[in-house]
């Protein structure tokens, strides 16, 4: 795994984000086009990879499912690693990204939370209070080390074992993705409770009254406190790159994200790339808020299929890399309307630096994975 900063050039996070002379300079030697393309440097082909490649949809993925809780999975490195590894062989795409959740640190935080089937996750006593958030713990973030140790498993199998591709013989290296959440999608989770329509609580409690007012810059601040110490470890671990969801981002106005979301983001994201790596910043339903999701200073900005990719990037000025943007139920559409929509997609970016080719947004049950290997058949085939 190809990366800039030695071990003894990560800074500590509090120095790194009040020194902006400690900003990554890329060496020009990636091994790696995924990561390449993140730096917005000229690539032979267009990297692919798939939001939730590792998933339900995936029949390796379920006979191990079959014998293991969702968690279990996340907190055995063993099988945590073994999942990610066979998703992206079997899909032989461009980039692994580290099997886990979300919602992870929210354990060391000492926030409960479970998946319930058919539901998705359940946090029961959901944050409401300042009291609750003064109670959350920011120093036990090192519990979160088995995604570091499964992280390891993966970079140490794509580094001994170069890719053999039947289609097109490829020394590319394999780009390592770790991940994170970001402060609002997790406290959007933390406070309502689970998924969300209307994110009414969490909206109360962001625009804050009287002595609550105080409530969410703090949980914002913690929130960044164990995420960035949550990549920290994932990057010293052999992470290429962090991609930070903000999932549910969309459900803000430009006005409130900026007023609300973008400072402790931006935060995180700098901490991040002081590491010496790349950031992808993803969201949903986000066309409003990319002028704002700019100023962060992520690497790369994650885009939904509602925007046409040429359109939002000309809207970033090119300033910085995109990835996208495919439907993800395309993947069920007549083989020739997939190809025509992955075409699209090629030709909007046209060939510039700085296009990763992705869904929209994750992979759902039930998508074939012939359509997900046609995609990735399509994209190798077509050389800049
Ligand atoms: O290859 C991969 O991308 C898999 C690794 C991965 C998982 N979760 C495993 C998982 C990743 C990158 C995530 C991130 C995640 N988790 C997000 C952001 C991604 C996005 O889609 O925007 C979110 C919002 C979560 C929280 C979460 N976890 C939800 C809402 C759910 C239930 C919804 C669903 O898809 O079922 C989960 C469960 C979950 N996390 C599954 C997987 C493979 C599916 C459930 C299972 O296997 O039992």
């Amino acid at each position: 795994m190809a990366k800039a900063a030695a071990p003894s050039a990560v800074a500590a996070p509090e120095a790194a984000a009040d020194d902006g002379s400690s900003r990554f300079e890329p060496s020009p030697t990636f091994s790696s086009r995924f990561v390449r393309a993140c730096l917005r440097r000229p690539v032979d082909r267009t990297p692919v990879w798939f939001l939730r490649q590792a998933g339900r949809y995936m029949p390796e993925y379920m006979a191990v499912r079959k014998h293991h809780s969702l968690l279990e999975i996340c907190r055995s490195p063993e099988i945590a690693a073994e999942v990610t590894i066979t998703a992206a062989e079997r899909l032989g795409v461009d980039a692994a990204i580290i099997f886990a959740d979300l919602l992870l640190p929210f354990t060391p935080m000492g926030l409960d939370f479970e998946f319930v089937a058919n539901e998705g996750p359940v946090v029961r006593s959901p944050i409401r209070t300042l009291e609750q958030v003064r109670a959350l713990r920011t120093d036990r973030a090192e519990e979160l080390g088995y995604v570091a140790r499964a992280i390891e498993k993966v970079a140490a199998h794509f580094a001994t074992r170069p890719r053999t591709e039947t289609l097109h013989p490829d020394p590319d290296q394999l780009g390592m993705i770790g991940f994170c959440g970001a402060p609002f999608t997790l406290a959007s989770y933390m406070i309502e409770g689970g998924s969300s329509r209307n994110y009414i609580e969490t909206k109360k409690l962001m625009y804050g009254a009287g002595a609550e007012r105080q409530t969410w810059p703090l949980l914002m601040e913690k929130l960044v406190t164990v995420l960035a110490a949550f990549a920290q470890q994932q990057v010293e671990a052999g992470a290429d790159v962090i991609q930070v969801f903000d999932s549910w981002v969309g459900a803000l106005s430009p006005t409130d994200y900026r007023e609300y979301a973008l400072a402790p983001t931006t935060e995180l994201i700098q901490r991040i790339r002081a590491l010496g790596v790349p950031v992808i910043y993803f969201g949903v339903d986000t066309a409003s808020l990319l002028p704002a999701m700019r100023e962060t200073g992520a690497d790369v900005l994650g885009l939904d299929w509602r925007t046409p990719l040429d359109l939002a990037w000309h809207g970033l000025g090119y300033a910085t890399a995109v990835q996208g943007n495919l439907d993800p139920i395309a993947l069920f559409a007549p083989e020739a309307v997939l190809q025509a929509r992955v075409a699209e997609i090629l030709a909007q970016a046209g060939g510039r630096p700085g296009h990763i080719f992705n869904l929209g947004h994750g992979i759902v049950p039930g998508t074939p994975v012939e359509a997900v290997l046609q995609v990735v058949a399509q994209i190798k085939g077509h050389s800049h």
